[in-house]
This record gives C-alpha cells, sequence and structure tokens, in this order.
C-alpha cells in the first residue's frame, strides 16, 4: 500500500515543549554542519573536521566504508552523542542549547533494529508515543494509522520477535514517525533485508520525501543510494572526501557508483582495529 495523505500532512511535533511552526522554517537548511570533529573517549577520531549542509526537502546521502564515520556523524546529529568540535544547526535549532527543539524535529531509524522484541508492535508505539509525551488519544490514533499505512496491522498485537526482518523494519520505520519528524535520520534502514523488502521500504521513503521530509541516509546498496538520493558525500576516514549528485560522481569515476566507492576510497573492504575501543554513552539528558 502507497502512503497516503493521512502520513504526508505536516503536522506541529505533538511534544508541547517542542512545539514547532514549520511555516516559519521555510528557506531554512534542514542541515547545516560546521567544521564537526567527534573524538571518542579513548582518543580516537572518528570524525575528522567536516561541513555539509542538507536542504529542505532533499534526499541526501553518505556513502563510506565500514569504520568511515557515517553512524558517529547521525547520532551527533541526532543529539546521542555530543561532538568534540563543530557548529551544528538542525532544523534552524543550534545543537546543544537546542536539542529538545531537535528531538521534536526529527527521526532516527538506528542501525540495526532497536525495538522491543517481547512487546507487540502496538505496544511499542504506544510507548514511543507516551516518550514523546503525545497525549493517549494521539498516540492511539497516530499508532493505528501508521499500522495500517505500513501494512502491520494484521501482526499489531504478535510479539515483534515473531516478525520478518522487513516487518521489523517496518515497524521501526512506524516508530520513527510517531512523532511526524521534519527531517529523518537513516542509517542503513534496509540492511539485511531481500531486495522485495527492500524495494517496499524504498517506495514509502521516496513517497514520504516527495511531501517534504527531509531524508539524510546512510547506505552500502550503491542501487539504494542511486535511485533515492538527489546528492551524496563519500565519507572515508572520518572526512568527507566528495559531495555531488550521483550522476555527476559516476561521470567523474566513468562508471557505476561501485566504481565510484572504490574509486574515491581506494579500498573495498577496511579491516579495523578494535583493540583498546572504548564505548562512549550517549547523551542521556
Ligand atoms: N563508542 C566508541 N568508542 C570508540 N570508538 C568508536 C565508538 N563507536 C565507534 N567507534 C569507532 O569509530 C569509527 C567510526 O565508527 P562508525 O560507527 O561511525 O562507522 P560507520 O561509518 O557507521 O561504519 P559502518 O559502515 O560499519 O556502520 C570506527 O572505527 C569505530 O570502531
Ligand atoms: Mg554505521
Amino acid at each position: 500500500m502507497k502512503l497516503d495523505d493521512r502520513l504526508l500532512k505536516t503536522h506541529p511535533c505533538p511534544c508541547t515543549s517542542t512545539r514547532v511552526n514549520y511555516n516559519d522554517r521555510m528557506g531554512v537548511q534542514a542541515i547545516e554542519v560546521k567544521n564537526l570533529t567527534k573524538v571518542y573517549s579513548n582518543d580516537f577520531k572518528a570524525v575528522d573536521d567536516i561541513s555539509f549542509a542538507v536542504n529542505e526537502g532533499e534526499f541526501f546521502g553518505f556513502l563510506g566504508p565500514n569504520g568511515a564515520g557515517k553512524s558517529t556523524t547521525m547520532r551527533v546529529l541526532s543529539t546521542l552523542l555530543k561532538p568534540t568540535a563543530g557548529e551544528i544547526t538542525i532544523a534552524g535549532f543550534k545543537l546543544g542549547p537546542q536539542d529538545d527543539e531537535i528531538r521534536g524535529s526529527i527521526g532516527f531509524a538506528m542501525q540495526g533494529v532497536t525495538l522491543d522484541d517481547m512487546a507487540s508492535a502496538w505496544e511499542n508505539l504506544l510507548l514511543i508515543g507516551n516518550l514523546y509525551g503525545m497525549t493517549k488519544q494521539e498516540t492511539q490514533s497516530r499508532a493505528g494509522e501508521l499500522l495500517n499505512i505500513l501494512n502491520l496491522e494484521k501482526v499489531a498485537d504478535s510479539w515483534v520477535k515473531n516478525y520478518s526482518g522487513g516487518m521489523k523494519r517496518r515497524l521501526d520505520l512506524a516508530a520513527v514517525l510517531m512523532h511526524h519528524p521534519h527531517i529523518l535520520f537513516l542509517d542503513e534502514p534496509t540492511e539485511g533485508l531481500d531486495p522485495a523488502a527492500r524495494r517496499v521500504i524504498w517506495d514509502y521513503l521516496r513517497d514520504l520525501n516527495k511531501q517534504g521530509t527531509t531524508m539524510f541516509l546512510t547506505t552500502h546498496f550503491m542501487q539504494e543510494a542511486d535511485e533515492l538520493c538527489e546528492r551524496l558525500s563519500i565519507i572515508d576516514n572520518g572526512k568527507i572526501i566528495i559531495t555531488d549528485t550521483p550522476a555527476n560522481l559516476k561521470k567523474e569515476a566513468d562508471g557505476s557508483l561501485d566504481d565510484v566507492f572504490i574509486h574515491f576510497t581506494g579500498h573495498g573492504i577496511r579491516d579495523e582495529d578494535v583493540s583498546n575501543k572504548g564505548v562512549d554513552p550517549y547523551v542521556r539528558s
């Protein structure tokens, strides 16, 4: 089933503390990153002085080898990790002093499925509505709407642990859409899915984007990047190497996006050093 107008209407954020009037935000860049650096507590520099901007309504992507710094960048932009340096604006709000407003404006589908396996889809969505400060009525109506649109109505009361990978991913998407986010961060949203299930997610994302949701995606599927993204940044060793449209990148590398990837990163697979790596907790405030 295609996304319909019920999903696509622009709503104010239901969280009273972060109510956002998006009409006031017209013409504002959705994401603006200036000189972002992230050094983990073990002195490992995962992101090294990157700058880029994503326009309102754009479908933007990060491509890069394992360990390039893609998820780290997303975690910082979504307020889960504190940057070491840099100036970041998301939906017109300053990262740091306006983290609450940013959280009200974005949805973040993290790498890997993050929902509670021992609960139903319905229970997961009610919990998320509650976390976002939505009223019971708003939560129930939005959860019902999303389960319907994402074709999960029939399994809404079954435990998530019994779902297929595609169903879990669709539920992940429903969860991040609960509060009508203006910007979506999608960290490998179709990882582990078969080609048909991947295509279903692509169609949903494309439809959402057409209606104005700004998309920031990371992927290892070159076809996904090619089909969905208007512009791509190639990132390696924490640095952005080039940003351009898929068409221009392919022209530059004289080949496919696979060739682009190899051309700009100089390798296919990175053997990462995982010794002595500490773990930085996410921001909990
Ligand atoms: N909490 C942490 N503490 C220390 N180092 C970390 C931490 N989290 C990630 N790293 C390291 O930072 C680097 C970038 O990791 P990140 O997860 O951002 O890469 P990625 O581009 O998303 O890779 P992938 O494509 O495999 O998802 C890697 O070398 C990783 O091992
Ligand atoms: Mg990652």
